[in-house]
């Protein structure tokens, strides 16, 4: 399993400083949480910060849009250095549409599904798709506690993918953290999103190893 660390919970001040940490503690993405205060009630970053970050890392930019109109801004975040734009199938914007648009930009797309969404609901877009990413939290806030109860979804999203020979890459977001981290991978989840519990850790490299789990 692949570690995707989010900036969600890194000093803001020093956002080029942090991208460079997580990129020398072994991430394998860097995670961005996009919140517009609408769609979800936070508001955080948007492409502007994301541009003023591309220097720091050539990791691949993992950008999670938690916004209600996505379509109107993948130009921004394709603009903006993104090489994985994932938007909320819950949001106002054609899921269709929006997934072209993404890739007519030459950047990798994905699906994101709140808790109370079931699994199936990104089926039949998954032709398409680089990567679903299941929150396994209500998105809008960093540190909270890992919903367990999603982990079938992802069993399931793989075992479609399986059936119709796709190779799509299942991704948890929300409360991940080395406790709980076996059992992400032993549900077949190919990255896991981390932000408290990587920029909490006394000794990140380390953390980020142990959320590596089998890789
Ligand atoms: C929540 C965000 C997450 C968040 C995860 O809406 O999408 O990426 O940063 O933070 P932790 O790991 O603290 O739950
Ligand atoms: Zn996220």
């Amino acid at each position: 399993m692949k570690a995707a660390p989010s900036l969600l919970s890194c000093d803001f001040s020093k956002m080029g400083e942090e991208t460079v940490r997580i990129d020398k503690a072994g991430a394998d993405f860097v995670h961005l949480d996009v919140m517009d205060g609408h769609f979800v009630p936070n508001i955080t970053i948007g492409p502007a910060i994301i541009s003023s970050l591309r220097k720091y890392t050539k990791l691949p930019f993992d950008v999670h849009l938690m916004i209600e109109h996505p379509l109107d801004y993948i130009d921004a975040f394709a603009d903006a250095g993104a090489d994985i734009i994932t938007f909320h199938i819950e949001s106002d914007s054609d899921a269709e549409k929006t997934i072209d648009k993404i890739l007519s930009r030459g950047i990798k797309a994905g699906l994101v599904i709140k808790p109370a969404t079931p699994a199936e609901a990104v089926f039949p877009y998954l032709d398409k798709l680089y990567m679903v990413l299941v929150m396994t939290v209500e998105p809008g806030f960093g540190g909270q506690s890992f919903m367990a109860d999603m982990l079938p979804k992802v069993s399931a999203i793989k075992a479609e993918c399986l059936k119709r020979g796709l190779d799509v890459l299942v991704e948890v977001d929300g409360g991940v953290s080395e406790k709980n981290a076996g059992l992400c991978a032993d549900a077949g989840v190919d990255i896991c999103v981390s932000g408290s519990t990587v920029f909490k850790s006394a000794d990140m490299a380390k953390t980020i190893a142990e959320l590596k789990v089998n890789s």
